[in-house]
């Protein structure tokens, strides 16, 4: 008899604790609390002075962002008239989409990667093989998968549907009616490369000029895309001031307290600053499955470094390149870590941008957590082997991987997921943006 008295008071007491426990606001320490600082989205004006928009004049210009917008919803931009940057980058799914592979003509080779805060990033593509975003653009529209378009075909649209407005932003547009209809000097198909090889060079610059051009708007627009605040950054501004906030519940906070922890989560260490990215290449194991062709960052900057628009080239609006391509001449680029390296991607709006990692490869969250937790290479010994083989780069393997299995319990995932999905908000913008305009 005593000893189940004693055994309800001893229960009962630790129920009362537990309780306690769970009513009692977290504590936050200082170092906590500056990294949490660090994490939190700035307001407009701070945020604005950050975009990185090397190469782009216009990139602030209203006029710019409008026609950006126009171009980024017409489907006229591609090969069969019916795919526009939307089709893989939707509003309404943090402008990422939800296949695993994104279909255009055909299916890519990769996941559409979320467009929000894309522009305080200096490395674009998850193999970083653009080195702005106005360059960026250009790929998808001359990619056979995606647009399937080329640059003489968009060059010409822009002179007929869209010349009041180019001009006023940019200045007199020829109308390349002495022209072919289709040319690029990047295509498989042989008569739109014949066509670009009997263009004189005057007209090949002035055809590029009005593409780089449409890259740049398309950038104007996309540098728009930045989220307001979160839930998690309300709560950051109440901790912060006012030293403890409800904002977030009790699940969510110890989720954040094991997203910033160094030795727990560890999740700062690459997803880290106001977009959750370090916007660095790291290793994490996750296949690309372009294999034994794709290797991540050590493929990207050598396109980058070779590419006809990057900020070296002359369509880069940059008054002098000595000192501001720094970006590009600096950038690592050989070495292991380089190997299968990808683009470490905000974690802004994840909760809507399903399925995750550059393959498509996690349908949820719960799933890319659990990896973590294993950080198993998704890459198997043969695929080593056959990259060796194949592939001219050498030294090819997985040895190096930037990640080691955490050590979490379930509850603690739960805990990290619930602090993920705090980072959702609308985009800070008119609706009208978001929307195919009138
Ligand atoms: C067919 C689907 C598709 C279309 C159409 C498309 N994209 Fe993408 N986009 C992708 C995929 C897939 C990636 C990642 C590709 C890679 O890394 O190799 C990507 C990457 C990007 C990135 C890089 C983001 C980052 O943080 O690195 C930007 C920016 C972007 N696209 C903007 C655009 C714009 C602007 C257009 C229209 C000109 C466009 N996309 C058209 C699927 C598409
Ligand atoms: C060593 C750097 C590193 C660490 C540490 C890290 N990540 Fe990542 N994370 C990445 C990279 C790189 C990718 C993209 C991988 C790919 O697609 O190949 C990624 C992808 C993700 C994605 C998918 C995003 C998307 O849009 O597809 C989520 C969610 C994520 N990480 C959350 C976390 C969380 C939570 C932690 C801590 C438990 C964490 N990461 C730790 C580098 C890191």
């Amino acid at each position: 008899m005593l000893r189940i008295i004693i055994c309800i008071l001893v229960l009962g007491a630790l129920g009362w604790a537990g309780f306690f426990n769970r009513q009692q606001p977290l504590s936050w320490s200082d170092n906590e609390r500056a990294t949490i600082a660090s994490l939190r989205l700035a307001d407009e004006k701070t945020l604005l002075q950050n975009v990185i928009h090397t190469g782009n004049t216009v990139w602030d210009d209203v006029a710019a962002a409008k026609l950006g917008q126009q171009l980024f919803f017409d489907n006229q931009l591609s090969k069969n008239q019916a795919v526009s940057c939307a089709t893989c980058h939707q509003p309404s799914e943090g402008f990422a989409d939800p296949q695993a592979l994104s279909i255009g003509i055909s299916t890519t080779k990769r996941h559409s990667p979320s467009l929000l805060g894309a522009a305080f990033s200096p490395w674009f593509f998850w193999d970083g093989r653009a080195d702005s975003l106005w360059a960026q653009a250009l790929g998808p529209l001359e990619d056979p998968a995606e647009h399937g378009a080329n640059r003489l075909q968009l060059a010409k649209l822009i002179a007929t549907k869209y010349k009041p407005q180019y001009q006023a932003i940019f200045g007199p547009i020829s109308d390349f009616n002495h022209l072919a209809s289709h040319a690029t000097p990047l295509s498989d198909n042989p008569l739109w490369r014949n066509n670009w090889q009997r263009m004189s060079v005057t007209d090949q610059d002035a055809v590029n000029q009005v593409f780089a051009n449409i890259g740049k708007s398309l950038a104007a627009y996309q540098s728009r895309l930045i989220p307001s605040p979160s839930r998690f950054d309300k709560f950051a501004a109440q901790l912060l001031t006012q030293g403890s906030s409800d904002i977030l519940n009790r699940t969510e906070q110890q989720g954040l307290k094991l997203f910033i922890s160094e030795e727990k989560g560890q999740c700062i260490r690459c997803h880290n600053g106001p977009f959750l990215t370090n916007n660095d290449f790291q290793v994490t194991g996750i296949k690309d499955p372009r294999l034994p062709l794709g290797s991540g960052r050590l493929e990207g900057i050598t396109i980058a470094l070779n590419s006809e628009f990057n900020c070296r080239s002359p369509y880069s609006s940059t008054q002098d390149k000595d000192t501001e391509c720094l970006e590009l001449d600096y950038a690592k680029s050989s070495g292991d870590e380089l190997n299968f390296a990808f683009k470490v991607p905000t974690l802004r709006n994840i909760s809507q941008t399903a399925p995750y990692m550059h393959n498509g490869s996690f349908d949820n969250l719960q799933q890319v957590l659990h990896f973590y937790t294993r950080a198993k290479s998704q890459y198997s010994d043969t695929d080593v082997e056959s990259k060796r083989d194949t592939s001219t780069l050498s030294k090819q393997s997985v040895t190096h991987l930037d990640i080691e299995p955490l050590a979490l319990a379930s509850e603690q995932l739960i805990q990290l997921e619930a602090f993920l999905n705090t980072l959702t908000s609308p985009i800070n913008l008119d609706d009208t943006w978001l929307k195919k305009p009138n």
